[in-house]
């Protein structure tokens, strides 16, 4: 539970290595921009310190950081009602991301499968900054004193360690100053897998192109895509209960309705007993109508770069009124002469 003397703010952050998919649109930012036009507080994040864990080319991070915060406001975040920043411009991340790597233990960081996916068998050559990421991740939402974090299914694990280390440096240090956080995964949508195998998550590091949706494809692209994503003979049920092993069909009905503001019992009530050569189209059509207002947005916004660094450099300002406070009493909180 998160304790009652926390007001409710939500944080969330996504690594600018590359470019936003369909996944991150409907696992994170569709939800980031319902919570903003809810009225709760929000600060939203390009976690750029996240992106160096590996090797970044200084040239792209700077693009890639710029078309995320693009993204971000050609979805419907904007600075007027969200504070939206990129993390190395607020140094109390990193700076509270080395005191809770002091307060995680080793044996945490080593069960996180994320991390164990990354580094497969080249354990001994990632950095040391792979393995203490989610002890930086957990800085990212504590520095707010955030009690909400809207997130995909595949963070639910760092969150756990989250809470972990909120409460563990509550307990060594006997106060009550860090908020136990609460994931928000919520909606239809919350793990998109690939197009190309319904096994594996859609991500923009998957080397197959055609295994994801990015948001700046153009109408043909994201058609042709779900023209040849891969399903089976079988005609769309009209029940859940009939997509259980049919992992593909699954995944596209998931995206139809995230997309369509929907249940996926409505979709199925809606779509149950057609062909894939029926129902493509109708995906195709809408995956389109949803994306290319975004797509179009961030192009015009990518054309003006200045007015996005604006942005980002009055979220930071707005930021550290939060962050710097946090992060003194934490220092103060441990013995540390100010
Ligand atoms: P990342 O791109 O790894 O920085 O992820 C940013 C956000 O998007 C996180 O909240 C992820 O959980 C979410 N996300 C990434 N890929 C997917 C996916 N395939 N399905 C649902 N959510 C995703
Ligand atoms: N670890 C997240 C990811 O890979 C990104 C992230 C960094 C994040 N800090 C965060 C997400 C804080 C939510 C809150 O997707």
């Amino acid at each position: 539970m998160t304790s009652p003397q926390f007001t409710p703010r939500v944080f969330s952050g996504i690594q600018p290595s590359g470019g936003l998919t369909l996944g991150n649109y409907l696992g994170a930012i569709k939800r980031f921009v319902q919570m903003q036009d809810e009225g709760m507080e929000t600060i939203y994040c390009m976690v750029d310190l996240h992106a160096v864990t590996v090797w970044q080319n200084p040239a792209d991070l700077a693009r890639n950081t710029r078309e995320l915060a693009a993204g971000f406001i050609a979805s419907g975040l904007t600075p007027e009602k969200s504070i939206l920043i990129n993390q190395s411009q607020v140094p109390e991340h990193a700076q509270l991301g080395w005191v809770f790597s002091c307060v995680a233990r080793m044996g945490w960081m080593q069960r996180m499968t994320q991390f164990k996916d990354k580094a497969g068998k080249n354990a001994q050559n990632v950095s040391l900054g792979l393995f203490g990421y989610p002890a930086l991740m957990a800085a990212d939402i504590l520095i707010y004193h955030a009690t909400h974090v809207p997130v995909g299914e595949d963070q639910k694990q760092h969150l756990e360690l989250t809470r972990d280390i909120a409460t563990k440096f509550n307990h060594d240090y006997g106060v009550d100053f860090f908020p136990i956080t609460e994931p928000v995964i919520e909606g239809a949508a919350t793990r998109v897998m690939s197009l190309r195998d319904g096994s594996k998550k859609m991500s923009k590091s998957d080397p197959s192109d055609a295994s994801r949706i990015n948001m700046t494809d153009d109408a043909d692209t994201i058609a042709k895509k779900i023209r040849k994503a891969k399903t089976d003979p079988d005609a769309l049920p009209s029940e859940v209960e009939g997509l259980a092993d049919r992992p593909e069909a699954r995944n596209l009905v998931n995206i139809y309705a995230a997309l369509n503001e929907q249940t996926v019992e409505q979709t199925l009530a809606e779509v149950g007993g057609q062909q894939f050569g029926t129902f493509k189209p109708l995906l195709a059509e809408l995956a389109v109508s949803r994306l290319s207002p975004i797509s179009g947005e961030m192009a015009r916004l990518m054309a003006d770069p200045a007015e996005i660094d604006r942005i980002l450099a009055r979220g930071a300002e707005q930021a550290r009124e939060i962050t710097a406070p946090v992060l003194a009493r934490t220092y103060e909180i441990m013995g540390m002469v100010r």
